[in-house]
């Protein structure tokens, strides 16, 4: 099994294609778990959103710990073998290999991401677990998860895959059709299939807490990120569209299968992300 505790490829230098002079998605979300593998730029960017929403380390460690129960009920509970992490983030305490494997010591997992840093640590992983494989792709480019996708090379289509989508579909924008991407990720799966999903919410209008939503997104659209969007209940449920939810649906974070006395927010950004895992129904059901 892999050793998780990496080290930068090359300590104290990016790796090639990374841009250090601007903020990045998963170098700014390794910040915020207080991880070194970030840059000044990617600090300021936290610095700016933390600001007005100092719960949103918080809202990290909230997302990680959601996705630890995630996999142990799917690798363990339904009993899935084999996982792909879209939108996978750098390596951290806890990757979805550490936990499937754990459960599971055979289960497949393949990682996707489109940043360079990311592809750059899942090469020195590749070379410590056969059962474990980093891609460089983006989710935006439908040829990602089509029939030809390198992802078939490692997983097997016609067996049931659990798909983990934490917290990226938020950084895509409307114009990339998050919904219609889920769709095709969806419908390439095999019945017994699972997709897991955590989405920053945006509680509408009639909520105290819809000013911190859409604040918190100018500040991660407009100040380095370029992403980061609040979407409505209806939209993220939206995600869900042809497959049966796991109960207990679409809730906050540490509602869904709490492994203890549910933990209350203790500020409003970590009320404001919601969870939830689909299942592709079919007569393939996993046992
Ligand atoms: C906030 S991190 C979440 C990491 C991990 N999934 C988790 O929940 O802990 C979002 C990740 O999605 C990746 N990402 C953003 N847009 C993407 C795209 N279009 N295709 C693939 N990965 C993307 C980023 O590079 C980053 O690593």
């Amino acid at each position: 099994m892999a050793d998780s505790s990496f080290s930068a490829p090359d300590a104290g230098r990016p790796p090639a294609g990374v841009d250090t002079s601007r903020a990045g998605i998963a170098r700014v979300y390794d910040a915020s778990l207080g991880g070194k593998d970030n840059f000044e730029a990617d600090r300021q960017a936290l610095d700016a959103v933390l600001e007005i929403a100092p719960g949103m380390c918080a809202v990290s460690r909230r997302n990680r710990a959601w996705l630890r129960r995630v996999l142990r009920y799917l690798a363990g509970v339904v009993g899935v073998e084999q996982f792909l992490d879209a939108g996978a983030g750098l390596p951290t305490v806890s990757n979805t290999h550490d936990i499937a494997q754990l459960v599971n010591p055979w289960a497949r997992v393949v990682y996707l991401d489109n940043d360079p840093m990311v592809s750059a640590h899942g090469r020195v992983l590749l070379e410590t677990n056969e059962d474990t494989v980093y891609l460089h792709g983006d989710l935006t480019d439908p040829a990602v998860l089509g029939p030809d996708s390198s992802v078939w090379r490692y997983l097997d289509q016609d067996r049931p895959v659990a798909v983990v989508l934490g917290s990226v579909l938020h950084h895509l924008p409307d114009s990339a059709d998050p919904a219609g991407i889920v769709a095709r990720v969806v419908e390439a799966l095999s019945p017994g299939s699972y997709v897991a999903i955590t989405h920053f919410w945006d509680p509408g209008e009639d909520s105290p807490d819809h000013e911190l939503a859409r604040e918190v997104e100018r500040r991660f659209v407009e100040k380095g990120l370029g992403s980061g969007w609040y979407r409505t209940r209806a939209e993220i449920e939206s995600y869900f569209a042809g497959l049966e939810l796991i109960d207990p649906g679409v809730v906050p974070l540490d509602e869904w299968w709490p492994s203890g006395p549910v933990r209350p927010p203790e500020t409003t950004e970590e009320r404001l992300i919601l969870g939830g895992v689909g299942r592709k129904s079919g007569l393939l059901a996993v046992q």
